[in-house]
């Protein structure tokens, strides 16, 4: 039997920085059209995404019922990445779980999850391990493959499972932006001699692409994505190779990196979620739990299955740095060294460019 056709993608998350690659390579040849979820119409970044052709926005918000029967309604796909730092694990949770379902009675036939790893499940339940931006996704993946086991025929599903980007290491209000200390740009990050499973937003486009143009093999399928076991003394390595100028990674204690962070490691893990509900994690022990899943080298990957989906793929945090360098040039942004001095530090994540804040 042949697969009903994609060709309109429902995209919540499209003007975030996983979703700005993703549209981008759905819509490059124009096989597919998206219709994107913003809550601002105006931002620059949905005027970036017009601009691109056969993008529609759909001005509102994830957490709200009609909105997202209204988003799905005529399209046949869906590219779903729920911002769990806007409404906190608790929330994100419902949001999710009605998404797939609204999605589900609305008629689309691919449903693709925005995921991170279940690591308290992967870690046995040790609660060193526990991020509530973690487990809020990885729980939800679970769900949805088991509700896929029913429904597979009526609407596909695959998770795509990222991780951290590496492009947070040189931008600027993120969790592991650097600074330049005697001319030395210098990570002071808690991942002693683990390895984070970094990933590249580049790829993230060419990655979910692959999932809605090969449905008879990515239904039900959990696509974990990195470009390799990063250490962090090799990327400050390689940062030297590729720019030229000295670099370090300075392991740090969990104290000494929430020192430097004590206002924001107090803040909720969620701008909007409700800070005094039992429930709501604050930063510093929600990203301690995220630091201990790198310093113990508590997640894996398979690279054959990744080699084999994207042949080309950016296979080494150095391979990384030096398509970044070269683009930054050829941008007219200038060279990394340049872009890593910290007034010309510019935010990756929208989170980052919005403050932490935002309506729900
Ligand atoms: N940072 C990382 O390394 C990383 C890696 C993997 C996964 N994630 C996860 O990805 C999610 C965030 O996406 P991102 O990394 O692309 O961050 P981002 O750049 O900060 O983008 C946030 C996106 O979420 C949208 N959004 C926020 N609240 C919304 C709402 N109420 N209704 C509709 N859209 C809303 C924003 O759209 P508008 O502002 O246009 O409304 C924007 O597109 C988080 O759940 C995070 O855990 C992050």
């Amino acid at each position: 039997m042949s697969l009903p056709k994609i060709s309109k993608i429902f995209i919540i998350g499209g003007t975030g920085a996983q979703g700005l690659p993703v549209i981008k390579s759905l819509v490059a040849d124009k096989k597919y059209s998206v219709r994107v979820l913003t809550r601002d119409p105006n931002s620059a970044r949905a005027k970036s995404l017009l601009a691109l052709g056969n993008v529609e926005l759909h001005e509102g918000t994830f957490a709200d019922e009609e909105i997202l029967r209204s988003g799905f309604q005529g399209c046949d796909g869906a590219f779903v990445n729920i911002d769990g730092f806007n409404t906190g694990e608790k929330s994100e949770i419902y949001w999710a779980i009605r998404a797939y379902e609204i999605a589900l009675q609305s008629g689309i036939k691919f449903y693709v999850y925005g995921n991170l790893d279940y690591a308290s499940k992967k870690s046995g339940y040790d609660p060193k391990y526990r991020a509530g931006h973690y487990d809020g996704k990885g729980r939800i993946g679970e769900w949805i493959v088991f509700q896929n086991q029913v429904n597979r025929e009526k609407m596909g599903a695959a998770l795509f499972t990222t991780g951290p980007y590496i492009d947070m290491a040189i931008a600027a209000k993120t969790i592991m932006t650097p600074t330049v200390e005697n001319g030395v740009v210098t990570w002071r990050l808690p991942m002693g001699t683990g390895s984070m499973l970094a990933v590249a937003l580049e790829d993230c486009g060419v990655y979910v692409r692959w999932l809605f143009d090969n449905r008879e093999r990515s239904n039900g399928m959990d696509l974990e994505i990195a470009i390799e076991d990063v250490k962090w003394a090799h990327f400050a390595k390689a940062f030297e190779e590729v720019t030229g100028h000295p670099a370090k990674y300075i392991d740090t204690s969990l104290e000494d990196y929430w020192k430097e962070r004590e206002t924001f490691g107090q803040m909720p893990a969620g701008y909007n979620a409700v800070p005094n509900d039992k429930s709501t994690m604050n930063v510093k022990d929600n990203f301690t739990g995220f630091w201990n899943v790198w310093k113990y080298s508590l997640l894996k990957r398979d690279y054959n299955i990744l080699d084999e989906i994207h042949p080309t793929r950016i296979k080494t945090a150095e391979e990384w740095l030096r398509m970044e360098d070269k683009k930054g040039i050829e941008d007219g942004k200038g060279t990394l060294w340049d872009r890593i001095q910290g007034e010309n530090l510019i935010p990756i994540l929208k989170i980052g460019e919005d403050n932490w804040g935002g309506k729900l």
